[in-house]
């Protein structure tokens, strides 16, 4: 099958597409001929080599974490697919490679597509969303009523966000660039601020939870406009000493994540605030909770471009310059 490998770890030099062998199918996995491929700066991350002490991936890598298709064949354990059903995942974050024409899924990873999406809308969706789920869902449980700010509401991850965490209730803020201001209002919005000319740490006060995806000084100043007793959480700021025990860290890499993440830790406690790094991770039942929000509207995918995929790199380079407006960059198959 043809596909997009990282061959070393770098820059795009370090990517070809090649012809690689069809994957090995378990007996719980699922072999998915792959319609449409979401890109996530994720993919560009996996490839510069930055998370290489806690993700060590053999090279060549297939790359790409999201993915949408049909299923071609089942592992003899699979009971919940068939051959024939359109399917959505995020991979497991050690089983990736959606760039490429097939890849075997773990079934507890994948979910039925969304029916009222097209195979490049749904491959917008998993990693996004089920961080977005994970986030606001399981870690915080936004009630209706909580005020939320989601940072960079008009990106891939913030404009899921936004959606759902309206979609649950919360009067929701977000910071967007002057161009997608109007379109962060449209996605449900309440607040919308514009982090070009605007400052959000003189504009809210008391909120319950920050969803921060910037990291450094923002995510510094998001924990001053938390009331006490709130929540911040952050998938690019410094991680923290129980995602280091999630992933079995070696005491090492365990005091490393400690000390990175101390500052922000003492910057928290002293606002009366608690702080959280997330990474997202896999889970077919988590989509299967959001296919519903999405079927019936409430949450619309946001894609920005689609690329065939032979113009995978050209893709990957496209986001990597900041080239799209708002959403998701994906690439098709079909
Ligand atoms: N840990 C995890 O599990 C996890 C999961 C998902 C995503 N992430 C991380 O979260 C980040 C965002 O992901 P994404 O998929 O949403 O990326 P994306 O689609 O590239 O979106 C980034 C957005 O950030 C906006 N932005 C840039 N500077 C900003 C600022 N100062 N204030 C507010 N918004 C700003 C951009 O708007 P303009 O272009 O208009 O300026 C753009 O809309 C990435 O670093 C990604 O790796 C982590």
């Amino acid at each position: 099958m043809k596909a997009f490998l990282v061959e070393k770890y770098g820059d795009q030099a370090g990517m070809r597409a090649a012809e690689v062998p069809d994957p090995r199918v378990g007996a719980d996995d699922v072999l998915v001929k792959i319609h449409a491929a979401g890109i996530n700066p994720l993919d560009l991350r996996i490839r510069n080599g930055d998370f290489k002490a806690f993700m060590p991936y053999r090279l060549p890598l297939v790359l790409g974490n999201d993915l949408a298709g049909e299923v071609l064949q089942v592992g003899s354990a699979v009971t919940r697919f068939a051959v024939g059903d359109a399917v959505y995942a995020r991979p497991d974050k050690d089983r990736i490679g959606t760039f490429a024409e097939l890849l075997a899924v773990h079934q507890d990873d994948l979910a039925p597509k969304p029916a009222t999406l097209t195979m490049a809308e749904a491959a917008s969706l998993p990693l996004v969303a089920l961080t977005a789920w994970q986030a606001l869902v399981e870690r915080t449980h936004v009630q209706p009523g909580q005020k939320v700010l989601i940072h960079a509401g008009a990106g891939g991850l913030g404009s899921i966000a936004v959606q759902l965490a309206k979609a649950l209730g919360a009067h929701v803020a977000t910071t967007a660039s002057t161009a997608t201001i109007d379109l962060v209002r449209e996605l449900g919005a309440d607040v919308a601020i514009d982090y070009r000319t605007q400052d959000f740490t003189k504009l809210l006060d008391g909120y319950d939870i920050v969803l921060d995806s910037l990291g450094g000084d923002n995510l510094a100043r998001s924990l001053r406009v938390l009331k006490p007793g709130g929540t911040a959480i952050s998938v690019a700021g410094p991680p923290d000493p129980a995602f280091a025990r999630e992933l079995g860290a070696n005491p090492i890499l365990r005091l490393a994540m400690t000390a990175l993440s101390a500052k922000t830790r003492y910057q928290a406690k002293r606002l009366g605030v608690t702080y959280s790094f997330l990474f997202m991770k896999a889970s077919g039942d988590q989509l299967r909770e959001l296919t519903p929000l999405i079927d019936s509207g409430r949450i619309r995918p946001l894609v920005d471009r689609v690329f065939p995929f032979d113009e995978t790199l050209q893709a990957m380079e496209y986001v990597e310059k900041g080239r799209a407006k708002a959403g998701k960059v994906v690439v098709s198959m079909t």
